[in-house]
């Protein structure tokens, strides 16, 4: 049985991740507005991302016999002032998500939970990529503040497809998207 600090703290989570995927989105629109196909893809491939960490969270505790809650979702942030923006609130969202499950296993391991405390590792590795990713990322749109295509030609170079599965990711609920 995970401890009952460690549910209500994955729970509020599970709305956190939602809400991540929900930004991306509006990021995705977004760029597809301005006909920048690539961005627009990353930031759809992003968002399912993170609605997939979501499901693998409500697995977590559905296996636990636990009861996941789905909340509302804030309205993400849209009306971007420039194609850096959008990129540097996922950078900061990124960050915050990591403190945020950091949190998370200090709230199992200080209860003594040790087993939720080793699902969080593999949430902790996924934020070390997504913030390099991102970082990475706005070092490239400000450099193509002026010329998006340099970004969109990067991202075709950089990311050509969708990530491979990662065999060491926990299961989702619904099953891998
Ligand atoms: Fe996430
Ligand atoms: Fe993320």
């Amino acid at each position: 049985m995970p401890a009952e600090q460690f549910v209500s703290a994955l729970n509020e989570q599970i709305g956190r991740e939602l809400g991540a995927s929900h930004q991306y989105v509006a990021v995705a629109v977004y760029y597809d507005g301005l006909t920048l196909p690539r961005l627009a893809g990353f930031f759809y491939g992003q968002a399912l991302e993170e609605r997939d960490h979501a499901m693998m969270m409500v697995k977590y505790l559905l296996d636990a016999d636990e009861t996941p809650v789905i909340p509302a979702v804030g309205e993400p942030t849209a009306g971007f002032a420039d194609i850096v923006e959008p990129v540097a609130i996922a950078l900061e969202q990124e960050r915050r998500v990591t403190d945020q499950i950091s949190s998370l296993a200090a709230v199992a391991r200080d209860a003594g939970d040790y087993v939720s405390e080793q699902f969080t590792q593999w949430f902790l590795k996924e934020q070390v990529e997504e913030i390099a990713t991102m970082s990475d990322l706005l070092r490239v749109v400000e450099r193509g503040r002026d010329n998006p295509l340099l970004v969109e030609e990067y991202l075709a170079r950089e990311h050509p497809a969708a990530e491979a599965d990662d065999p060491t990711a926990p299961p989702a609920a619904g099953g891998a998207i």
